[in-house]
């Protein structure tokens, strides 16, 4: 409150009151700065002499330089406040000037030219005296640990042995040791004193007991809970446009595309509004933050998205974003790390601490370096929150990789797994294998206008080599089946290029350089055939290119590629074997657009050439990478995905009830049974599951593949019992319980059979010749192979 006297004379009573915690001020660094504050005060305080100083001056040196830099900031604030208050006396002056001219004018008036002056002097006495209280805080604590003024309360502080919290004494001592390697505990007022310890333990984190005497009511504000807003269809892209931010190759690239594919999303956000009806659908809270674009990460793929580099990341985050929005959820993106903590609510420091407030978000898309980046950052929330996170991984992760003692004990260690994630929160590019969830992108969609356009406009002479890279042409071997294409076709390729330098393709290539997407399109259109040479592999562009009526080609891999035999695939977490350059293309298209051959074979690669420049295609593109089908299977996993819930009954001793199953009339496999009830919450719907023995050495992805059907690694907990295998007749000589990526399983010889300890470890991917593997299968919607028919 500021008043004026009648005199003239400023007060400014609540810089006097709140600047009380001065008191405990330490001299040496301010206290020259507060006698001048005091003289420019007005001579408030008459302390001249130190002996009478209201001032009582404590000579503790504060601990680290945290309390340094409190009280750094302390003096230069007080140094700013000094000269405002010079400038207000002068101002005092003119003003009374002022007065003396004209009688007639009103004390308010004669006030305002310092007004705003007083405000701000009045903000920054309060951020001093902020700052002071916080001081105090730290001086007060020391003072009791030292001159053990509450000797009482020091007993209060005694680590509790309550053997519901068996780790508190060995977190204390922890405490007592570290707790200056990371300033987040200071920020919670952790200060080396033991009530200091218990308090930051029992209250921030959840080691120890609460303790009794602590305001229990404070702790223990719960956290408020948003009211639930129904999500609304959006059609309108212009507000995520602004939500994805600028000033980064890769962003404006995501943005390009974005806006381009706007009408193809608001017709396919009516569409699936109009198949959904109206089913009740809440708005989530939802963080993206896409690790690899962060500099921290090295943002390597900026730079090159103008090169040539790999764009298949950013196609497949630009439609993530594109679907979350326009399904009407509440978006936050972040690109940096700064700006992933301060979303966070990260505490200062280096990332040891649980953050500052319940995590804001019902989910977080992000990527492995972001995965990083949060377990950096969060402390022990990472380990509360994790299940709300989903990891956009390209090429996936077997359950094999990401259980981390497993992977250590069993030689599965890479650089990327074990994260303990349940594997579908993995979500990949391409639907690998369905131990993750299949993600995808989209790619752009014809009217039948356009496709008749197309099939009239294509040369059946032209071909166009996938890869922007001049280092697809490379390796040598590829001479004989170039020679061949040469032969029959108009060979076009899209290599990036300097200008300065010839571009490192054949003569015979018409090289285009790097196209922007309309202008590639346009070439694909009129092109019979897309070829590969074999990388990259599972990209985008070849759908595109089967969308636009093109043929695509690709050389068969014998061997196939895996992480033992190739280096692009070592060191990733899967050891899928890829039989081809593009396995969707060639497994769930195929024939007429997917030729898959053998490059070596001279006659079989000539062959195809031939038969393919013959052959009419129309434009395909599956229903999983139209905008609709995108939308369908993101909307599904936010409604029933979720991974927080506490896993049902797959663990040893928890199957009572009567088994659901029935054996199918012609015996060969398990069913839910009619009669038994459905597992309420269980997606996909329980009654969907139909459960082999696969052959020996047959992996789960290929036995449910053999049956048209798909392998659905969330049933496994209810084929996991040897009632199961009872069931399909198999008579169990024993029945063991162990942890292994392969179970349950029957082991020949001996009629073994063993069941899964680990729920983590249920994997569909994975065979060995010694192992019957029992494996739960679905269906699936045409198009759609992530959902089953009653998944929606
Ligand atoms: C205020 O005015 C008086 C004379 O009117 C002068 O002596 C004094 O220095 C002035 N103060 C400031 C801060 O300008
Ligand atoms: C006071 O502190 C707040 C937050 O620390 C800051 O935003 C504000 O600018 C400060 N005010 C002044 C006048 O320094
Ligand atoms: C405990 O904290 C609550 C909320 O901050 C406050 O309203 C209450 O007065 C406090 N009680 C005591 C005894 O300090
Ligand atoms: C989308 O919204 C923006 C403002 O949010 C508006 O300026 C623009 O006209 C809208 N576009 C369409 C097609 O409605
Ligand atoms: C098909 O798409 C083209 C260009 O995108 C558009 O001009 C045309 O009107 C569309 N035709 C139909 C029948 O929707
Ligand atoms: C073709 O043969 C070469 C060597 O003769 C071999 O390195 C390459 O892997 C083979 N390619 C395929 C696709 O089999
Ligand atoms: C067994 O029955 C299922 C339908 O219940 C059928 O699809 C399958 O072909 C049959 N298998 C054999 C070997 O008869
Ligand atoms: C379902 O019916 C079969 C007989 O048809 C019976 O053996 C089984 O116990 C029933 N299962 C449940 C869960 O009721």
């Amino acid at each position: 409150m500021i008043t004026v006297n009648p005199d003239g004379k400023i007060m400014v009573r609540r810089c006097l009151v709140t600047l009380r915690p001065f008191r405990l001020f330490v001299l040496g660094i301010g206290f020259f700065t507060l006698c001048f504050l005091m003289t420019s005060l007005g001579g408030q305080f008459s302390a001249r002499r130190l002996g009478d100083s209201p001032f009582t001056i404590r000579t503790e040196v504060l601990g680290g330089p945290e309390s340094r830099g409190i009280l750094r900031k302390m003096s230069d604030l007080l140094e700013l406040m000094v000269k405002r208050m010079d400038m207000l006396a002068r101002l005092e002056n003119s003003s009374e000037l002022h007065r003396a001219a004209s009688d007639t004018h009103l004390a308010a008036d004669r006030l305002s030219p310092g007004a705003g002056l007083m405000e701000r002097i009045q903000a920054i006495a309060q951020n001093v005296s902020d700052i002071a209280a916080k001081v105090d805080q730290i001086l007060r604590h020391s003072l009791l640990l030292h001159s053990k003024v509450s000797e009482g309360r020091q007993d209060q502080c005694e680590a509790p042995s309550d053997p519901k919290f068996p780790d508190c004494s060995g977190k204390v001592e922890w405490m007592r040791a570290r707790w200056t390697s990371d300033p987040c505990y200071a920020f919670f007022g952790v200060d080396g004193t033991e009530c200091s310890f218990l308090i930051y333990l029992s209250e921030v984190e959840w080691f120890c007991p609460p303790l009794p005497w602590r305001n229990q009511t404070k702790a223990q504000t719960a956290p408020k809970t948003l009211p639930r807003v129904q999500a609304v269809f959006r059609s309108n892209l212009s507000h995520l446009l602004e939500l994805m931010g600028s000033g980064k190759e890769s962003l404006i690239f995501m943005k390009k595309r974005t806006k381009r594919l706007t009408s193809q999303w608001a017709t396919a956000a009516q569409r699936l509004a109009q198949k959904l009806g109206d089913i009740q659908r809440d708005q989530k809270q939802i963080l993206v933050h896409i690790g690899f674009l962060t500099e921290e990460s090295g943002d390597v793929f900026s730079p090159r998205v103008l090169k040539g580099g790999p764009l298949g990341e950013m196609v497949q985050w630009a439609d993530i974003l594109a679907a979350l929005y326009v399904l009407g959820h509440s978006l936050r993106v972040t690109v940096s790390l700064k700006e992933l903590q301060s979303n966070l609510g990260v505490p200062p420091g280096r990332g040891n601490c649980p953050l500052t407030m319940p995590l804001p978000f019902d989910l977080i898309y992000t990527d492995y370096h972001g995965l990083q980046q949060m377990k950096q950052h969060m402390g022990l929330s990472f380990k509360k929150y994790r299940c709300r996170i989903r990891v956009i991984d390209t090429f996936g992760t077997e359950p094999a990789y990401n259980h981390e003692e497993y992977a250590t004990l069993h030689g599965y260690r890479t650089n990327w797994g074990y994260w303990n994630l349940n594997p579908k929160q993995f979500m990949t590019m391409f639907p690998h294998t369905p131990d993750n969830s299949f993600m995808g992108f989209v790619s752009e969609e014809l009217n039948e206008t356009e496709k008749q356009l197309i099939k009239g406009g294509k040369a059946s002479n032209m071909a166009v080599v996938y890869g922007k890279e001049a280092s697809i042409w490379k390796p040598q071997g590829k001479e004989k089946f170039l020679a061949i294409l040469n032969k029959y076709m108009e060979i076009h390729g899209t290599v990036y290029y300097e200008s300065q330098r010839p571009p490192e393709v054949p003569a015979f290539v018409k090289n285009h350089g790097l196209l922007p997407q309309p202008e590639f399109q346009q070439l694909l259109r009129k092109a019979k055939l897309f070829i590969g040479f074999g990388f990259p592999y599972e990209g985008p562009a070849p759908l595109e290119a089967i969308a636009n009526g093109c043929v695509f080609l690709q050389s068969r891999f014998s061997p196939p590629h895996s992480s033992l035999n190739h280096e692009f695939f070592r060191g990733k977490p899967t050891s899928r074997e890829v039989f081809s350059q593009h396995p969707y293309a060639e497994n769930f298209i195929g024939k007429p657009h997917v030729w898959t051959v053998d490059y070596n074979n001279s006659e079989e690669f000539e062959a195809a050439i031939k038969a393919i420049m013959k052959t009419q295609v129309d434009p395909y593109l599956p229903y999983e990478y139209t905008c609709e089908g995108m939308l369908e299977r993101i909307h599904a996993y936010i409604q029933h995905q979720d991974f927080c819930a506490v896993p049902g009954s797959a663990l040893p001793g928890t199957h009572t009830s009567p088994s659901p199953f029935v054996l199918a009339p012609n015996a060969t496999h398990l069913e839910w049974a009619r009669n038994a009830s459905l597992v309420p919450g269980a997606w996909p719907p329980t009654h969907s599951l139909r459960a082999w023995l696969a052959a020996p050495g047959r992996a789960c992805t290929d036995a449910c593949l053999d049956h048209g059907l798909i392998c659905e690694p969330s049933f496994f907990p209810f084929l996991n019992s040897r009632d199961a295998f009872l069931k399909l007749q198999v008579p169990c000589d024993s029945t063991e319980w162990e942890m292994h990526h392969l179970y349950p399983a029957l082991a020949q010889p001996g009629q073994e059979c063993y069941l899964q300890k680990e729920p983590l470890l249920f994997s569909c991917a994975g065979a060995n010749t010694k192992y019957q593997r029992l494996c739960p299968c679905r269906d699936f919607r045409k198009g759609q192979v992530a959902l089953c028919r009653g998944c929606l």
